[in-house]
């Protein structure tokens, strides 16, 4: 298992299954089975996708100790109290915490939603708290009030978004960035340069894709319903990206190296 230290202590899996836009019901289940299946150890869900309930189900069905599964949910940042619906969350999961909780986006604002959070933490209904989405403006803001330190920072991050002054501001302030949409929702997969890398390497698009994140030790969590890809995904911890190979990956940046978290706002 492949995992990063976090700065609380605790430690997270550095490759998971992602289940963003993954329908809650027998897909769901399918998938995250099949993910625990073939070695995956962290599964990414949320609140806003509505499909809680069959990742619970699917660990159950796994049979695998709870301590071995690293699992994240996120706060849908709507003005509710963020522990009740970690507790909301927890009785869909079927668990009795999470491993991560994060907030899902600075809605309204950076901090309000932090004390929850901690309570959250404080009640051991999460194990590591964090956030999602926030730039370095916003990482500044809620580090400032903060009690506990958030540990994680999961933004869309891959060579076409390298948010090298994002990434940059996270280490120095204990916080893991981790990548969300590695293979941009599936389009960055035909393109020219990651097709040559992926060629040179004896490797799939996809693969180069989400060891890109792990040559910097982000942890990355690719979304596939499809078995065959989420076995393919997790092949990617025998194999290596030259410094060459690495710095073709890094030039596809559209972003000037931003420290904001997104392109825009969908709130
Ligand atoms: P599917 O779920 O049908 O396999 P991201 O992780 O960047 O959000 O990308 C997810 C998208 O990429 C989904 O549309 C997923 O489709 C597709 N995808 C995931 N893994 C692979 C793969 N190994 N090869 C091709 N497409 C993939």
């Amino acid at each position: 298992m492949h995992t990063r230290a976090l700065a609380d202590g605790n430690a997270i899996p550095l490759l998971g299954l992602g289940v963003w836009q993954v329908p809650d019901g027998p897909e769901c289940v399918d998938a995250v089975r099949a993910a625990l299946e073939l070695g995956y150890r962290h599964i990414d869900t949320a609140q806003a996708y509505g499909n809680e309930a069959s990742v619970g189900e699917a660990l159950r069905a796994s049979g695998i100790p709870r301590d071995e599964v690293f699992v994240t949910t996120k706060f849908y940042p709507r003005g509710d109290d963020p522990a009740a619906a970690a507790e909301q969350s927890l009785r869909l999961l079927g668990l009795d915490y999470v491993d991560l909780y994060i907030v899902h986006w600075p809605a309204g604002g950076p901090t309000w939603a932090w004390p929850g959070l901690e309570t959250a933490h404080a009640r051991g209904h999460a194990r590591s708290i964090g956030v999602s989405n926030f730039s370095v403006a916003e990482l500044q803001e809620l580090r400032a009030v903060a009690t506990v330190q958030p540990v994680v920072n999961q933004v869309q991050f891959n060579p076409f978004v390298y948010r090298r002054a994002l990434l940059e501001h996270c280490e120095e302030n204990g916080i893991a960035l981790e990548a969300y949409s590695p293979l941009g929702t599936g389009r960055h997969l035909g393109d020219a340069t990651v097709a040559k890398v992926a060629q040179s390497v004896g490797r799939t698009p996809a693969q180069v894709l989400i060891r890109w994140c792990l040559e910097r030790s982000v942890p990355v969590i690719p979304k596939s319903t499809r078995r065959t890809r989420i076995e393919e995904n997790g092949q990617v911890f025998d194999f290596e990206l030259s410094d060459d190979d690495l710095a073709q990956l890094d030039a596809l940046d559209t972003t000037g190296g931003t420290g904001e978290a997104l392109e825009r706002k969908w709130w």
